[in-house]
């Protein structure tokens, strides 16, 4: 077994982003700018939008959080996001979800300009993702791609099996690792709450991607000996052993279920940290125009 390691990759990965950054800002004078707005108080989210905001600083990005409280109404955010969209010195718009129960999550992602849209949750960077044309990709599954790559997994051929069908994870994972590209080239199967014997599908699987958000979900029994296994589960639990007070545990049970894997991301310290990375780049591409003029 050998260990993708997202800590590795990460950090060569945020040298190589700030030397363009600072190229960027010797050639025109400004950085590359990511606004992240976020709602409530979610501990999660918290923790995520922080890390996000602590890296764009890290490699030399102008960074903005926005916050609003839980009540805060959907037309104030809707307008805050058209605010952000006509600014010019703005690159990229995220709004942290989940958002409250009475805000509409579809109606916030439409609403971003797509041409901002650095998580690549807009319609129209999905649809141009699935026709492979230039687009942003959301995040988690474009750190994905950066990590298989960056350790040369062959995947062309192979039998990739997602675990999880979310609109940030599973769903545009399966359309990037069906496409003809590389990574990607699978025959992939989506598995999801009402898949009967999801072991049936995962033992098939010579690549298995799981977010789905449950502890020690996939165990070795469930597991295909070889299999190259991706972990994007980021359960917290309390802990009084953690300077946090938190303890983050993926969706496989990695102590049983990594002997049998011949790669397997590591949580803490594997997609998670590839999240950023993703993020980072879309930012970056949004600042030099390369997705969109
Ligand atoms: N919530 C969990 N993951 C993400 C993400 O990648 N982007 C946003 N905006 N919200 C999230």
């Amino acid at each position: 077994m050998q260990l993708l390691d997202g800590k590795y990759v990460s950090e060569k990965l945020k040298i190589e982003i700030a030397t363009e950054a600072a190229q960027i800002l010797a050639e025109t004078g400004r950085k590359p700018h990511l606004v992240a707005v976020l709602v409530g108080h979610d501990g999660g989210s918290e923790t995520y939008v922080a890390s996000k905001i602590k890296n764009c600083e890290a490699v030399g990005f102008k960074s903005t959080l926005v916050r609003y409280e839980g009540d805060v109404t959907e037309e104030e955010l809707l307008k805050k996001v058209e605010e952000l969209n006509a600014d010019p010195d703005i690159d990229g718009i995220i709004v942290q979800l989940p958002l409250p129960k009475h805000i509409d999550p579809e109606k916030v992602t439409e609403k971003i300009d797509y041409r901002k849209d650095v998580d690549g949750f807009h319609p129209v960077n999905l649809g141009r993702m699935q026709r492979n044309l230039p687009s942003f990709i959301p995040a988690t599954p474009f750190g994905i791609t950066l990590m298989l790559k960056e350790y040369g997994i062959d995947t062309a051929g192979k039998h990739c099996v997602v675990v999880g069908r979310s609109n940030i994870v599973g769903s545009p994972m399966s359309i990037l690792m069906a496409r003809n590209t590389y990574p990607g080239n699978c025959t992939v199967t989506i598995c999801h709450s009402r898949t009967p014997s999801i072991k049936d599908f995962t033992l098939q699987a010579d690549i298995l991607i799981v977010a789905i958000g449950k502890k020690n979900f996939i165990t070795a029994d469930m597991v295909k000996p070889g299999a190259v296994i991706i972990d994007v589960g980021m359960n917290r639990e309390t802990s009084t052993v953690t300077k946090s007070g938190f303890k983050l545990f993926g969706d496989v049970d990695f102590e049983n279920v990594a002997p049998k894997a011949s790669w397997i991301t590591p949580v803490p310290g594997g997609v998670g940290l590839m999240t950023i990375i993703g993020l980072l780049k879309n930012t970056l591409a949004s600042a030099k125009k390369e997705v969109y003029k």
